[in-house]
């Protein structure tokens, strides 16, 4: 669904999925194992896309901000495995989970080894402003997956409470991504915190429509199972939603869902959450967002690589994968 994005930095591209297979080497068979079985499934590559484009739109004319963009998928890959635990999630990128092909201490551990590596490349890439970035970066991703854990099977978790967990979790590595490409260029503070905006906003709607994916997406297309969230009791804005605006059945069958997790009411939760146009609302918090996110595009020079920033945000919308 991206190939055309990918496309507007195709050189860049390629070198991206050579390092960040290249990269993965240890002296460990079974890190290299897990490493290349997750990495090589696939994925959208939507967050180091994200650095190619902004440094690019930007003018960058060095050669480091393919190794920043590796760091970056590789933050990404690591909360994958992690979260994978965490979720009890069987199907990642169209494949079992590497929690169900091996199980989860493999999982965990080799989660840290690919959060260590991108560390070491980092280091490399020496430049302290940009080291900042992703240690409170990675600092506040898994203060974000806590958080979520917090308010897990909790009915009463509000819309500002969520939107605190989806930050956290998924759309400051978003606004790293962007705003660290930014600092490589050598851009003026003010862009860079416009590019972090963006981001960070780009990151909120990309959630909201996971969140919203994950009772209407088809599991094919996605390569993960649907009703992941509700199986855990996660209570995310479509169900946060119904609890507000619901019949009083539909609240009590939601409390319950989440209460209790578990799939055995799932068609039926999906058919009240598709009914009380909760999932119609979730997109349209992300549609705002998006709208956000476009704004601070503004004072970016007209180029293919900004045309890339617009599409990203365009496709973190739009996706059906
Ligand atoms: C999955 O991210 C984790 C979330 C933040 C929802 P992606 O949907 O970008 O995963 P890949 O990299 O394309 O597999
Ligand atoms: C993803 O949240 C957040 C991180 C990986 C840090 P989800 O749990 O919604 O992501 P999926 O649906 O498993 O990809
Ligand atoms: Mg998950
Ligand atoms: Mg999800």
């Amino acid at each position: 669904m991206v190939k055309h994005i990918h496309q507007i930095v195709a050189d860049d591209f390629a070198r991206l999925n050579e390092k960040v297979v290249s990269q993965l080497y240890s002296s460990v068979p079974l890190v290299e194992s897990i490493g290349h079985y997750i990495i090589e499934a696939g994925g959208k590559r939507m967050r180091p896309v994200l650095v190619l484009l902004c440094s690019s739109a930007l003018g960058y004319r060095g050669d480091k901000h393919v190794d920043l963009a590796t760091v970056i998928e590789f933050l990404h890959t690591a909360t994958l495995l992690h979260d994978d635990v965490v979720d009890m999630s069987e199907m990642r990128r169209g494949r079992p989970t590497a929690n169900v092909r091996w199980d989860n201490p493999s999982s965990v551990l080799v989660g840290d080894f690919i959060y260590s590596r991108a560390f070491q490349l980092l280091v490399g890439i020496g430049n302290m402003e940009i080291m900042d970035v992703m240690a409170s970066t990675t600092n506040r991703i898994s203060e974000g997956e806590v958080l979520q854990l917090v308010h897990q099977r909790n009915p009463r978790t509000t819309e500002a409470a969520y939107m605190e967990v989806i930050r956290n979790k998924t759309a400051i590595l978003f606004a790293a991504a962007c705003s660290s490409a930014a600092i490589l260029a050598g851009a003026d503070k003010t862009m860079q915190e416009k590019l972090h905006t963006f981001g960070l906003e780009v990151g909120m709607a990309f959630q909201l429509v996971d969140d919203v994916l994950d009772y209407s997406g088809s599991a094919l297309e996605m390569g993960k199972n649907v009703g992941d969230d509700l199986a855990e009791g996660k209570p995310t804005l479509p169900l946060i939603h119904v609890m507000q605006h619901g019949s009083e059945s539909e609240k009590t069958m939601i409390i319950d869902a989440i209460r209790n997790g578990g799939l055995e009411k799932l068609e039926e939760i999906i058919t009240v959450v598709k009914a009380s146009g909760a999932l119609d609302y979730t997109r349209k918090v992300a549609q705002q967002r998006i709208d956000l996110a476009l704004s601070c595009l503004q004072e970016l020079q007209d180029s293919p690589y900004k045309t890339g920033l617009v599409q990203v945000a365009e496709a973190a919308l739009n996706r059906s994968s």
